[in-house]
């Protein structure tokens, strides 16, 4: 029961985006791609003006509906985070809000929008990389 309903939101936030669309000059941005499927998202950030909290954030791409829509749920968590605050997100806390249980490959799926946003972070603002994503900078993420 509680499953259907994770699933309507999931759906819901695949079809109606939040956060959708792109900055122009970000302060941060990366772009990822699950190599598996070829699903891509893009992430945008602008911070306010103490340079580290977020003000503004948004993603592009395409790909399958838990990919967009978890990417879309991530975008509302992390709107008035630091980039630190960001960094140090544990991703299981992204997973509770897509509720389903997930495959192994539907878990990479779910996990593409942080994973970008970390590398966005990083680059940006030299905040650490968690292990499992370290060399991801120079494989599936550009
Ligand atoms: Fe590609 Fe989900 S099938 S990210």
């Amino acid at each position: 029961m509680a499953e259907d309903l994770y699933r309507e939101v999931i759906l819901d936030h695949y079809k109606n985006p939040r956060g959708h669309g792109v900055i122009e000059d970000p302060d941060a941005q990366a772009e990822g791609v699950n190599p598996l499927c070829g699903d891509e998202v893009s992430i945008y950030v602008q911070f306010g003006e103490d340079g580290e909290t977020v003000d503004e954030v948004k993603f592009s791409g395409r790909g399958c509906a838990i990919s967009q829509a978890s990417t879309s749920m991530l975008m509302e968590m992390v709107k008035g985070k630091t980039a630190r605050e960001i960094a140090e997100l544990p991703k299981e806390q992204l997973l509770e809000e897509v509720g389903i249980p997930l495959t192994p490959i539907r878990l990479k799926c779910a996990l593409l929008g942080l994973g970008v946003l970390k590398v966005a972070l990083h680059r940006a603002k030299g905040t650490p990389l968690p292990q499992e994503w370290a060399g991801l900078d120079e494989l599936e993420l550009s």
